[in-house]
């Protein structure tokens, strides 16, 4: 009885399925102490404030020990939230600004694998231009439901949501 209650409740972490799949396509995954904690910690009221560690508190991506970008991705705990949201939301449709090098988009993707997940930059970030090449081409890899396009927030969002995210749009897409 007890085994039953215990292995329904189990599951694989977002965290460590999105791991593995950076994994499986030659990235490495490097993340920090958790932002919240280092600011408790950096400004604690008896100690002058700190700077994060090389400026480097997030989530980065490594090909051959080279960091592919410089836009910092979510930390493991926000992956964890996202994680709890997917327990009580569904959303069909997510729209997200910053993609840099892929991870919130994959991330968003695995968590909500029902909706259509669209992600725009603008490709200031070093590395963020690749990044959207490099995520499309894993997301279809993947079969996951992922476009990442080119375009600035906020003047390009109106049109890239109206073109790609429509309820219309999508019903099209979806039954060809
Ligand atoms: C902090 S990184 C995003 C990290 C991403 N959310 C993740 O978890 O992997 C910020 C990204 O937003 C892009 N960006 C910054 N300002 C933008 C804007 N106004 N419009 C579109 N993209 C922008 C940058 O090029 C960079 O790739």
């Amino acid at each position: 009885m007890h085994e039953t209650i215990w292995s329904d409740a189990m599951f694989k972490p977002l965290s460590s399925t999105l791991v593995q799949l950076y994994e499986r396509h030659g990235v490495e995954v490097l993340s920090s102490v958790a932002p919240l904690v280092w600011v408790t910690l950096a400004t604690h009221k008896d100690k002058p404030p700190v700077e994060p560690p090389n400026d480097r508190l997030f989530t980065y991506l490594y090909v051959d020990d080279r960091m592919v970008s410089n836009g910092g991705g979510l930390h493991m705990t926000e992956v964890y939230l996202l994680e709890c949201l997917a327990t009580v939301l569904s959303p069909e449709r997510i729209f997200i600004i910053g993609n840099a090098y892929g991870w919130s988009t994959l991330g968003l993707a695995l968590a909500f694998p029902k909706a259509k997940v669209v992600a725009v930059d603008d490709g200031r970030a070093f590395g963020s231009r690749a990044g959207i090449d490099w995520t499309n081409r894993t997301a279809k890899t993947e079969g996951l439901d992922v476009t990442v396009v080119s375009g600035s927030s906020p003047c390009d969002v109106g049109r890239i949501v109206r073109v790609r995210l429509s309820p219309a749009r999508c019903r099209q897409l979806r039954h060809g």
